[in-house]
């Protein structure tokens, strides 16, 4: 017998709240997504994972599987929509259906406006807007078939906070953002939730190098995060787990901040 509960089903649908579902995670072969994707595999999903960088995602898929879980990757460039097309062929084909995407892949081309050139501006907008467009397209008919299915899109805090140097990124994350509402609403009667999770600046080993090399700018990104401090992968993580899960069913349509309180309304 479980603590707590009268039956043992209810306690191991709570310690595996992924249990049986099938997660894609973006962006995985390092940061925010590796991490989200040990989380979601702790939780009992199986998971697809992609990534433009092949190597990278192999040695995530080595980590998530050391947990336990079935994982299966799909490399390519997913702000093209062949290679977003073929990730959820490649799931549907591995695993027979869709839950969960997690549209992670993106990373800012961080720059002030004026110092962009147009190769870097159409990255950014590749990298965080066209990589959700295409997931989220090849992603939705199956959940819709399946009636059920769990959207997460990374966005991104400073769409609201305005940070320094992310005019071009904010941009692009804002354009997932109000996806967000749109796809929630489409999608609302179909058992299908749409969430944003939006962190401020995270503790990655990306932003531990720009610390190394200049400080100042990285606490200038912590100075407006009231707590002191950039969240850490796993706090990212936990709330995607969390709108993931079948639990968050009435959840949807949201932006939901991750930030030590960085935008407060009253
Ligand atoms: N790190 C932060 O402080 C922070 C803050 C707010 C939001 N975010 C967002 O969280 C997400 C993860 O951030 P991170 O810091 O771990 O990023 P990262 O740059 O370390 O990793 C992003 C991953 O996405 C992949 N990727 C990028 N474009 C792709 C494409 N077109 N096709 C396939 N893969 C692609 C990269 O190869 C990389 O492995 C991103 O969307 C980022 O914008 C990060």
């Amino acid at each position: 017998m479980n603590a707590g509960t009268s039956s043992g089903q209810d306690w191991a649908f709570k310690a595996q709240p992924h249990a049986g579902r099938v997660a894609v995670v973006t962006g995985a072969a390092r940061g925010i997504g590796l991490e989200i994707a040990l989380r979601l595999a702790r939780d009992g999903a199986r998971l697809a994972l992609a990534d433009a960088d092949a190597a990278g995602l192999e040695a995530s898929a080595a980590k998530v599987r050391a947990t336990g879980a079935e994982v299966i990757t799909a490399a390519g460039d997913l702000s093209l929509e062949a290679t977003a097309e073929a990730l959820m062929q490649a799931t549907r084909d591995a695993f027979g259906r869709i839950d969960i995407l997690v549209n992670n892949a993106g990373g800012g081309v961080i720059l002030p406006f004026l110092e962009h050139t147009p190769q870097t501006l159409k990255q950014t907008i590749d990298r965080n807007l066209w990589t959700v467009l295409w997931c989220c397209r090849a992603a939705l008919p199956t959940m819709q078939k399946q009636r059920y299915g769990r959207v997460i899109i990374i966005g991104a805090d400073s769409v609201m906070s305005g940070l320094w140097a992310h005019a071009a990124y904010n941009a692009a994350k804002g354009g997932a953002h109000g996806l967000t509402t749109g796809l929630a609403r489409e999608f609302a009667r179909d058992g299908i939730t749409v969430n944003t999770v939006a962190p401020c600046a995270v503790r990655t080993p990306q932003l531990e190098e720009i610390a190394a090399k200049d400080p100042a700018l990285v606490e200038r990104f912590v100075s407006i995060i009231p707590m002191g401090r950039a969240a850490e992968m796993a706090e990212v993580a936990s709330m995607v787990s969390y709108v993931a899960s079948p639990e968050a069913a009435f959840v949807t349509g949201q932006v939901i901040s991750v930030n030590g309180g960085s935008t407060m309304r009253g």
